[in-house]
């Protein structure tokens, strides 16, 4: 398989998405098998928001690929500030072999990927996290015995909290994978209502089933709830952030909740805000996944990074 470009979820296929879980798997079963596959090849990181895990994970994994890593921060301007992404995009591939990016709007992951003529990987923007989905279901495919299952597709799966990047990437892989996926939001809070259609109609052809409610009663019986924060970045503003605290308490993710769901696992992207959509008794638990998601990152963005220089 080989990929041009990662930018969002539902560009590929369910297909695509299986072999890439399972090249993850491989790479961390037998990382000397992959150590020169990004040998001489350079690889430029575009942050405009804070990163720990991404910024790390990428850096890391291309190092362990042979590769080398830059990060190129906001220190020399916004992005399409002091010159236009396009031009941006176009200098980046003079000298560089791939671009990972963290940005604030997906518009920009779009440019890039149209006016460079190396690969992009999108590190996160406001629609999509795709790696931090691709990463949880690696997680997902390693629990499985342990979750009593033998495939992905078998897994009910309830995101609770804000319908955000995080929640629209993992809704679109659960859709195309064949798993049952349910958002549990407040009102006003289900994300962006493209990213939800798109959701249904690739539900349609997995089979998989799709739920938006506002009722958390009404979560019904789950394998896993994922969380993350109800504040994503960008989105910070102190005076509003007692009014959101209130609206999202009832959907704080919590032992109370996993009992009633009977859940046995709990999954987080981080950072983790505690006390607030998850507390920190369970994330500190046998049943938190959440530094396995954290360490199949670098897993799964190697997966992609070998999978975009396959070519
Ligand atoms: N939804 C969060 C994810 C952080 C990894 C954000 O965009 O800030």
């Amino acid at each position: 398989m080989s990929l041009s470009h990662f930018l969002a979820d539902d560009q590929c296929s369910q297909q695509e998405l299986l072999m890439l879980i399972d090249l993850a798997k491989q790479i961390k079963q037998n990382p000397a098998n992959y150590s020169q596959v990004l040998a001489g090849k350079s690889i430029v990181m575009i942050f405009e928001k804070p990163s720990l895990r991404t910024h790390l994970s990428f850096d890391i994994g291309i190092n362990k690929l042979g590769g080398h890593a830059l990060y190129l921060g906001q220190q020399n301007g916004k992005l399409g500030e002091r010159e236009r992404v396009s031009d941006y995009a176009k200098n980046i591939s003079c000298w560089a072999d791939a671009i990972v990016a963290r940005v604030f709007s997906h518009e920009s992951i779009l440019q890039l990927a149209e006016y460079a003529s190396v690969p992009v990987v999108n590190a996160l923007c406001d629609l999509y996290h795709p790696c931090q989905a691709l990463a949880d279901f690696v997680t997902l495919s390693e629990n499985l015995t342990k979750l009593g299952k033998d495939e992905l597709a078998q897994l009910k799966l309830a995101y609770v909290g804000d319908g955000n990047n995080v929640s629209q990437s993992l809704m679109l892989m659960a859709a195309i994978l064949g798993l049952d996926f349910t958002l549990v939001c407040p009102q006003g809070c289900e994300g962006n209502a493209a990213i939800l259609d798109k959701a249904q109609t690739l539900a349609l052809q997995s089979g998989a089933q799709i739920t938006v409610t506002n009722n958390i009663d009404d979560i019904g019986q789950q394998d896993v709830i994922y969380t993350d924060t109800w504040i994503s970045m960008g989105d910070e503003d102190a005076d509003k952030k007692a009014a959101i605290l209130a609206k999202f308490a009832p959907y704080q993710v919590n032992h109370q909740l996993m009992a009633a769901t009977q859940a046995k696992t709990v999954m987080h992207c981080q950072p983790a805000h505690l006390e607030e959509e998850i507390t920190t008794e369970l994330f500190d638990s046998e049943m938190s996944v959440a530094f396995e998601q954290a360490e199949n990152r670098m897993w799964a963005q190697n997966a992609v990074l070998v999978s975009l220089f396959s070519n």
